[in-house]
């Protein structure tokens, strides 16, 4: 006996995305049917981790109420698109119901739960609490500020946490927990070449026209140095040492 729509759907997120006409890819499907805790999704350009993350944020809002999901983005522009993201997977959502609230950042489902979409700042975030999900977009351009600040928020609240990406760089929080985060984190990476919608020939005009350091990163998820570097990682590796004697006396340091 087919299963009702609705219980399809809670019990599935990759059937509610299916729903809104877009046939989820394998990645998509095995993050959306995942319910770690912690994930870490490194894409290429153009991959589709922001449709994939606002249907699992919506998933979450409509199967797990009442249930407070923010959405951090470096900036006031990527809050807003990744907020029309939700908006259109919940119009092309069939079941659907009518929102009780609905403003450019902000939605609020019958159920009582809410979607809040905000510019990374840690005062933003701070009157938050209890959140289920937290969804860092652009991850590897939003500061380990914020990242700190906003891990203690789910230590209560038993939410999860996503982080979505294309690489930027050897630095950062990302970096790190991608590279020498442990086992705590589900990862997923997507190259372009992992994408159905990327054509190889597009890819291999890409190549040609863009230094060879930026088509890795925006495309094969290399965390390469980029051309805003003054030094190479390696360079600043290279430079360290233990065997040179502070000039000063580093406070607070064991003795
Ligand atoms: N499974 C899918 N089927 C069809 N179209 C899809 C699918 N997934 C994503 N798309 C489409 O691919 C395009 C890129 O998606 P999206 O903006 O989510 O990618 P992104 O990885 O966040 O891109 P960017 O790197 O620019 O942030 C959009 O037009 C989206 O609707
Ligand atoms: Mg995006």
């Amino acid at each position: 006996m087919p299963l009702p729509s609705d219980l399809a759907y809670a019990l599935d997120p990759a059937a509610l995305m299916a729903s809104t006409g877009n046939l989820p890819d394998p990645w998509q499907a095995r993050f959306l049917r995942s319910r770690a805790q912690r994930v870490l999704l490194l894409c290429s350009r153009q991959a589709g981790k922001s449709t994939t993350t606002a249907t699992a944020a919506l998933h979450e809002a409509l199967y797990y109420p009442p249930a407070l999901i923010l959405l951090l983005s470096p900036s006031m522009r990527q809050s807003q698109e990744l907020f029309k993201k939700v908006m259109q997977v919940y119009r092309q959502f069939k079941t659907a119901g009518k929102l009780v609230e609905e403003s450019s950042l902000r939605l609020e489902l019958p159920n009582g739960s809410r979607i809040v979409s905000l510019p990374g700042k840690d005062e933003t975030i701070r009157g938050f609490s209890g959140a289920r999900l937290i969804v860092l977009d652009e991850a590897a351009w939003v500061s380990d500020s914020l990242y700190y600040s906003v891990r203690p928020m789910l230590a209560v609240s038993g939410g999860r946490l996503i982080a979505l990406t294309s690489p930027w760089g050897k630095r950062g929080w990302f970096y790190k927990e991608w590279t020498d985060g442990g086992d705590d984190w589900f990862r997923i990476k997507v190259t372009a070449h992992d994408c159905p919608r990327i054509p190889a020939a597009f890819l291999q005009k890409e190549r040609k026209s863009m230094p060879e350091n930026r088509f890795l990163s925006e495309y094969m998820c290399e965390f390469v140095d980029t051309s805003d570097s003054v030094f190479s990682y390696q360079n600043v590796m290279d430079a360290l040492s233990s065997d040179v004697k502070p000039l000063f006396p580093v406070i607070g340091a064991a003795r």
